[in-house]
């Protein structure tokens, strides 16, 4: 079954939802011919934004089984981040990884050097901060490119509605995109929800989901050798240009597994939160978050979320139905451990050393361990589809999971209930300017008079977060 998209938004291609890809039949009649992958049947790949994520994923399209793949050109604004991820990468890919100096670019027009050494048909990764997403996915619709970009897609409302743009684009062109919301690729997760469609715990009638860490998005002083757009990139987290904030880089993934399970998205939001231990830290993220995502149905999803050393942490996903419950996510986003309970008692797995769970009566169905990493099932996806040219395209369904947490986001820093068509329709644009950026330019987020950057304050500032 499918999320159905809220009403407001004009249907121009049809929103599968079984975890694979969007299908197309809507657009078949006007798609152009698909595009071959290289001659010699080797994917090339190229990386943008090479740091901790995009290098894990150039390993994961290195490692794929179905059909040679080399990564042959890298991009990024910091030098450092290059280096140790070239390092990486050819210690242990060794041949697959043929990037020599002169394919090394560093600039803010990088991605389009490192798109330009790919053939149509070859692959881009785009693990840059989220501001850049509708910027660097634009030029690889340009040149061809199959695309692999890491969640969130957009930050805001303005920015979704140019990524809807691009994805009906990139599905004329038969482009093959993968979004990183790559739970919807984990085996264990895709039986979840073929069992709860099928009924096994009855109607969804409440989630729960929870991202309680020991911190995370701060920004101490900016260091003297350091300008500010690259202080601000270094620490994406902190401000909300870059990448909506912990609240939407964090709790997007769960926001989307348990809409996907629901098989709807949210319409509203409402939601509390506040800054109370950010000391010196310069960001705009609060401490704590609670929001209650509202689906058509009237049923929620209550969503918690806390960076605060000394808390307890949890970091899982449960639905509640009128049968029985289900655990989607269990201890960050892999393994899955998902499973089903006859009743609604399900117990809190604190850590991994209480792994493997002991046996359970109230256990109605749990998937068999160990799992396969999501990381490496989604890349397995997407080559397959450009390989033997499947319709797969994520982008729009991307675009709407980062919208709904914005929603969920602007609903806590507002104060405000805030609907999908306000979230879709606001028109603040964090960072109008983010295909401007370079690299002794000015930052899109400036200091205030008091030395410190605008945070949201809910209740006095309504319309906007900042
Ligand atoms: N799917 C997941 O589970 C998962 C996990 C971690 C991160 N991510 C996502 O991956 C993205 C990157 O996160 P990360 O943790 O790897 O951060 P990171 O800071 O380690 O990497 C980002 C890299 O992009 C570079 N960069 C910034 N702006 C650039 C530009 N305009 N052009 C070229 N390079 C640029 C930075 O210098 C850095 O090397 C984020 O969107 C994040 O949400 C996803």
């Amino acid at each position: 079954m499918a999320e159905k998209e809220p009403a407001v938004t004009s249907r121009r291609d049809l929103l599968a939802n079984t975890g694979k890809a969007v299908g197309i039949s809507a657009l078949a009649g006007v798609m152009l011919p698909h595009v071959h992958a290289a001659e010699n049947n080797t994917i090339q790949i190229a990386l943008v934004g090479c740091g901790g994520r995009g290098t894990g994923a150039a390993m994961n399209a290195l490692s794929v089984k179905n059909g040679p793949t080399k990564l042959v050109a890298m991009a990024d604004v910091v030098p450092a981040k290059m280096n140790s991820s070239y390092d990486r990468l050819k210690t242990q890919l060794g041949d697959q990884v043929d990037v020599p100096q002169e394919r090394r670019f560093l600039s803010y027009d990088a991605y389009k050097n490192a798109m330009d050494a790919l053939k149509p048909g070859d692959v881009v990764i785009l693990g840059t901060p989220p501001a850049f997403r509708w910027v660097q996915f634009k030029y690889a619709i340009d040149k061809g490119i199959h695309c692999f970009m890491e969640k969130p897609v957009t930050v805001d409302g303005p920015t979704t509605k140019r990524m809807f743009e691009l994805a009906d684009l990139s599905i004329q062109k038969n482009l093959k995109v993968g979004v990183g919301l790559m739970v919807r690729h984990c085996r264990a997760r895709q039986e979840l929800h073929r069992r709860i469609q099928d009924g096994e715990i009855g109607d969804i009638i409440a989630m729960r989901a929870y991202r309680m860490g020991q911190g995370g998005g701060t920004a101490g002083p900016r260091p003297s050798d350091e300008s500010e757009l690259t202080y601000q990139i270094k620490r994406f987290h902190a401000f909300l240009w870059a990448s909506g904030g912990v609240f939407s880089d964090y709790y997007i993934h769960q926001i989307d597994e348990c809409s996907w399970m629901k098989g709807a998205w949210p319409v509203e939001a409402h939601g509390v939160g506040g800054r109370h231990y950010r000391g010196d830290s310069l960001d705009q993220n609060f401490d704590t978050y609670s929001v209650q995502f509202v689906y058509p149905d009237g049923s929620r999803l209550y969503f918690d979320g806390r960076n605060m050393k000394g808390a307890r942490d949890e970091f899982a996903s449960y639905a509640h139905g009128s049968k029985g419950s289900a655990v989607i996510s269990t201890l960050s986003h892999t393994p899955g451990i998902t499973r089903i309970y006859h009743g609604q008692q399900m117990p809190w797995v604190a850590n991994r050393q209480q792994l493997p769970l002991p046996p359970d009566p109230n256990v109605a169905w749990a998937f068999p361990q160990p799992e396969v990493s999501p990381y490496q099932y989604e890349w397995d996806d997407l080559m397959e589809a450009i390989r033997e040219d499947k319709p797969f395209n994520e982008v729009r369904r991307g675009a709407i999971a980062s919208l709904v947490t914005s929603m969920g986001r602007m609903a806590a820093h507002t104060g405000q209930i805030i609907t999908y068509e306000q979230i879709l329709n606001c028109p603040h644009e964090f960072a109008p300017n983010a295909d401007k950026l370079t690299m002794d330019g000015p930052a899109p987020l400036k200091l205030g008079a008091d030395g410190k950057y605008p945070v949201p304050e809910p209740g006095i500032k309504i319309d906007r977060e900042y």
